[in-house]
């Protein structure tokens, strides 16, 4: 069997429009910019307009990607979107892309891992890549977390934004080394027992309605650092990498403070952090692309750079990456 490492070909990304400040939010229930700020690091979130959906999100962060890896969208031969927060019950979103950006070859499909998504959609086409079974495959991680937002909860609906992030991967021949472009290694986890303290109360089979996102903060915020703490470890460890060979940290943006806590705990320094959540709030699948593509375009993170991704969300689903860009 042929061995291919996935090359990071091009990253895109796109945010709606319309803007959600903290001022914004004091109006709509009992809180203040203090708060959201202090507790959170948050300070403005985008929100998708009316009838856009989390496909016409991930298409356009699809299409920025293959810009960006200069490629066609019949170059593509699979395309993963993750997502918690899909158009339509079925067909997948993923599909709906696909016929968007006019692609008519390959496969396509949604993952749902909640706001590890991007890490297991990440790992899922590196293992068709690394078969052979697709050559370049489009890794998209698109929301519209508004939509399932209870917008009198002031405990939850501060803390989610809508966007999409997506990634372009191709197939080079050879596993992959530590020197080489490339995934290197990814670890993924999860535990359904945590279910309560992080999950939606509706859908198609349990109440036939939507639903609205229920959390229970600070117990997934202690979990958060935990976990997410050892599954760094552990990818680092299998990879027979440290902390130090880390260039840039891109971890799921849920809370500025649980960014600081596993920095900390790491020993990693604040400069090689990326963070985004003071501009776009916890996204969920879609955070890590995004704050690849911001750290991209603004020149920090560089062909070559090593970088760690890492999220926990919903399920309890977490995991880590190790990508050398
Ligand atoms: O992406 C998936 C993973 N998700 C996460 O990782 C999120 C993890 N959790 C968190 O980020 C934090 O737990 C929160 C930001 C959600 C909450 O911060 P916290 O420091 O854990 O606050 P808390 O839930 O313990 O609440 C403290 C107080 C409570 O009031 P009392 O009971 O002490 O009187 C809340 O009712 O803050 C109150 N509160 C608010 N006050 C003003 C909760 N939400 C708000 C609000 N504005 N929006």
């Amino acid at each position: 069997m042929s061995r291919f490492r996935s090359v990071v070909a091009g990253i895109g990304s796109y945010l709606p429009e319309k803007i959600l400040s903290n001022d914004d939010l004091e109006k709509m229930v009992d809180t203040s910019d203090e708060w959201i700020r202090q507790r959170t690091g948050i300070k403005r979130r985008h929100i998708a307009a009316k009838g856009e959906t989390t496909g016409d999100l991930g298409t356009e962060a699809a299409k920025n990607a293959l810009k960006s890896a200069g490629m066609e969208a019949g170059d593509i031969d699979l395309i993963i979107l993750a997502t918690a927060t899909p158009d339509l019950t079925f067909p997948a979103t993923a599909t709906i892309i696909q016929a968007n950006i006019g692609m008519v070859r390959g496969f396509a499909f949604d993952l749902n891992a909640v706001c590890s998504g991007f890490l297991y959609a990440l790992a899922t086409a590196d293992s068709f890549i690394a078969r052979g079974q697709a050559r370049n495959a489009l890794v998209i991680g698109a929301e519209t977390f508004s939509r399932i937002l209870d917008w009198e909860d002031r405990t939850t609906c501060v803390l989610f934004g809508d966007g999409a992030g997506a990634v372009v991967l191709t197939g080079e021949p050879g596993a992959p080394g530590m020197g080489e472009r490339g995934i290197i290694h990814s670890y993924l986890r999860s535990d359904g027992r945590f279910t309560d303290l992080l999950y939606v109360d509706g859908g198609p089979s349990k109440t036939q309605t939507v639903g609205h996102l229920r959390m229970s903060g600070n117990q997934v915020f202690r979990h958060a650092i935990t976990n997410i703490a050892a599954s760094i470890a552990k990818v680092l460890d299998d990879a027979g990498l440290t902390v130090s060979d880390v260039d840039w940290f891109v971890p799921h943006q849920a809370n500025q403070r649980i960014l600081e806590g596993i920095s900390r705990r790491l020993g990693l320094p604040e400069e090689r952090v990326v963070s985004t959540v003071a501009e776009q709030g916890n996204t969920s699948a879609a955070s890590i692309p995004l704050a690849l593509d911001t750290a991209s375009r603004d020149g920090r993170i560089k062909k070559g750079d090593l970088v760690l991704m890492e999220a926990l969300g919903g399920g309890f689903t977490w995991g880590a990456a190790l990508v050398r860009m």
